[in-house]
């Protein structure tokens, strides 16, 4: 047997392990927080949980910078919506800070307070590592680790010609998965299951082939179009004025460890995913679309996004549909079994995946065949 064994299965349940990755996984390794365009103007902000920890990532003045969403007072949120623009100021009672993290202003500190530029120092917001791979903005809650390019790896090249690239975004959304977010991410690692849970869908849209690359836990998958999809392509960017991207003209798939799936489409579309843990059995699947710039340099229309979106949306939702029953139904039957199910090498993308996964978080590295 060549085959290799998955993770146990209380790996996708316990909320110890959960409460160990969170830190050891996402706290320790660069995630990815969205697209500096989302960060263009001061006081553009974007917010997410990384591991245990509440990130802002903010624009100051031009200058972004990665802090804790904690106020430094009594806890409130400093800014409570996904994305948005105000300034970094506490709505209870108003407290601001500033790039760096330190506080800049307390109502009422003559009389109430009495806060030295010490003390105010010291109640400074803690600063996270924030750094750009073209577009893609990232950040690191530990102080320490590899640089950003160290971590990439050949990925730094790639996502950052994509991120110049597919630069006109045509929509977004999230869905509820009532699974681990490991399980949520093993569905994209392999096209093994095509035929079994799209037949209807992917099937028809790529081959069940696979070509992979690694590096660390991220890894390629290039998985042939049928002609269909392709001569679909082909007349949406003639009517679009687009461009096909000349080095990903297939199904190209990266997954950057750990949790950020790009999946190009016939060098046009770029699908990004993240998959966000909630809770031990729940995670946030949030999906993002890309199309390639156009040769005149314009923005497409809201009226023809809307039209791709439509067009997408439903090939996109039933796909995503079809996965989320699938992976729920693994979710649910963990419990039920004690040991590990296995893999087959059609499936090593996600040999490596848990094998970075257990040298985060001190398991023994798995062994990762020499065939591969
Ligand atoms: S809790 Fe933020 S100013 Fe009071
Ligand atoms: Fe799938």
């Amino acid at each position: 047997m060549i085959a290799n064994q998955s993770l146990q299965p209380k790996a996708y349940y316990e909320s110890s392990t959960f409460d160990s990755e969170r830190v050891d996984v996402f706290e320790n390794n660069w995630i990815f927080a969205g697209f500096e365009e989302q960060l263009t103007n001061d006081n553009d902000f974007i917010t997410l949980t990384i591991g245990n920890t509440p990130v802002v990532v903010q624009n100051f003045k031009g200058q972004l910078s990665a802090l804790l969403n904690v106020c430094s007072h009594r806890r409130a949120q400093l800014q409570s919506e996904p994305q948005g623009n105000r300034p970094l100021r506490c709505p209870y009672h108003c407290w601001s800070f500033k790039r760096d993290g330190a506080l800049a202003s307390v109502p009422q500190n003559n009389t109430d307070f009495k806060l030295t530029q010490d003390d105010k120092k010291r109640l400074s917001l803690r600063q996270f590592d924030l750094a750009l791979c073209g577009s893609f903005v990232f950040v690191r809650v530990s102080k320490n680790g590899p640089t950003l390019a160290e971590f990439l790896g050949p990925y730094f090249s790639i996502l950052k010609e994509l991120s110049a690239n597919f630069c006109d975004s045509v929509g977004k959304g999230s869905y509820d998965w009532q699974t681990n977010w490991k399980i949520a991410c093993e569905t994209v690692l392999e096209v093994y299951h095509v035929a079994g849970v799209h037949p209807e869908t992917f099937a028809k849209f790529a081959k069940a082939e696979c070509e992979i690359q690694f590096f660390n836990g991220h890894s390629t998958g290039n998985t042939p179009l049928q002609n269909a999809p392709k001569k679909w392509w082909e007349g949406a960017r003639e009517y679009l004025k687009i461009k096909q991207n000349q080095e990903y003209t297939e199904y190209n798939h990266f997954f950057i460890y750990p949790n950020l799936a790009i999946g190009l489409t016939n060098g046009t579309l770029m699908s990004l995913q993240t998959y966000e843990p909630i809770g031990p059995t729940r995670s946030k699947l949030n999906f993002n679309l890309k199309m390639v710039q156009r040769t005149d340099g314009k923005k497409t229309s809201e009226a023809v996004k809307a039209a791709i979106m439509a067009n997408f949306n439903e090939f996109n939702h039933t796909i995503l549909e079809e996965d989320r029953v699938v992976a729920e139904s693994c979710q649910k039957s963990m419990l039920s079994v004690d040991t590990p199910g296995v893999l087959g090498k059609c499936e090593d993308r996600i040999l490596h995946f848990h094998s970075a996964w257990k040298q985060d978080i001190n398991q023994d590295s798995i062994q990762v065949r020499e065939d591969s």
